[in-house]
């Protein structure tokens, strides 16, 4: 058998990882032939391709990013009028000049989405679900999530140093697109004591009342962690709209940190590295058996998958009784919903 990757969306740490597994068991388990794809479907679509042998997947375990580079090339979206290239249609074309028995895409929403649509039009497609915003619908934990956290709570433990050295109120905005997930682990991992996420809906006022409690509590400093999506302002950032509007309402002393894109980049966890091997094995299993129009996945601590068609495109959200939350909750972490 003949079998294509592809890596689209945000980049993460763990995708090389992801390529790694599909590739040296296709290779070395059952004698497929591997074919690389550039930057996502974009590379399906202008022919760029590599072949990957063992010497390609040596030494990839560890290193960031792609190898393949990727890009948000979404084949299924109408461009402006004037371009009336049939991108599907184009990607068919070469998955059949390629003689494709199968093709693995690795990326998050968009990428299942699209990889949703290509299986409907006949493409032997599996999905392996990666991002940092572990909001991929169907599967407990998205590969690329647990990087993520360790970085965010990293960068969470700097500030509590500086925080406490000027008695301040330290703001710090982490990604996560519309879900709340990095935020919520990374708040919990890094000790924060406001917590904002675009599910639970929140008061400025109740942020800015939990902070003046904890200051005539005598507690030198406060930590609010943000997550990107939080409703604000769209002229401003989360941690801008955050940082200024505790200042006025409370007076404290603040200041901001937006995490931005270092949350995406280095050597995956050892977790990550464990989660992205096992999906990309199974995902070769599941072509093997020729299991065809599935997304892997994790549920609990097995490896499963589920069927693209109920997942592609779908968002997964904190849910607002998670019971990460309601422990929290009780441990008088503030969300700014006036708990
Ligand atoms: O989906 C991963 C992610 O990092 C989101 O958390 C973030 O909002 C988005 O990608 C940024 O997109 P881009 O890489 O196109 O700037």
């Amino acid at each position: 058998m003949k079998i294509g990757i592809l890596t689209a969306g945000g980049d993460c740490p763990g995708i090389n990882a992801a390529i790694r597994g599909v590739g040296k068991t296709a290779i070395l388990e059952y004698g497929m032939e591997v074919i690389g794809i550039s930057s996502g479907f974009l590379g399906l679509i202008n022919q760029e391709y590599t072949v990957l042998d063992e010497n390609q997947l040596s030494g990839i375990l560890t290193l960031g990013g792609t190898i393949l580079g990727t890009s948000r090339e979404n084949p299924f979206k109408k461009s402006s009028t004037f371009n009336t290239i049939d991108k599907p249609k184009l990607i068919r074309k070469h998955y059949n000049e390629l003689n494709l028995d199968a093709l693995v895409c690795i990326g998050g929403n968009g990428t299942q989405r699209t990889a949703a649509l290509l299986a409907e039009e006949g493409l032997n497609i599996i999905g392996i679900p990666k991002t940092i915003d572990n909001d991929v619908f169907g599967t407990d934990v998205t590969f690329g999530f647990d990087s993520a956290v360790w970085i965010a709570t990293e960068a969470i433990d700097r500030l509590h140093s500086t925080a406490n050295s000027h008695k301040r109120i330290m703001v710090i905005e982490v990604m996560g697109h519309h879900a709340g997930w990095l935020a919520l682990y990374s708040g919990i991992a890094g000790g924060g004591d406001v917590i904002l996420i675009p599910e639970i809906e929140y008061k400025i006022e109740s942020v800015a009342k939990c902070l003046k409690k904890r200051a005539i509590n005598k507690k030198p400093y406060s930590i609010v962690v943000v997550a990107e999506g939080i409703p604000k302002p769209k002229e401003m950032s989360a941690a801008q709209y955050i940082g200024n509007s505790i200042k006025e309402l409370t007076g404290l002393e603040t200041r901001e940190t937006i995490l931005g894109y270092v949350q995406r980049g280095g050597t995956p966890s050892p977790m990550d590295r464990v989660l992205a091997t096992r999906y990309g094995a199974y995902a070769v299993e599941l072509i093997a058996a020729k299991k065809f129009g599935r997304m892997v996945s994790l549920k609990g601590n097995d490896i499963t998958s589920v069927p693209l068609k109920d997942v592609g495109g779908k968002l997964r959200l904190v849910p607002i009784n998670d019971p990460l939350v309601e422990k929290a909750r009780k441990m008088d972490i503030c969300f700014g919903s006036g708990n």
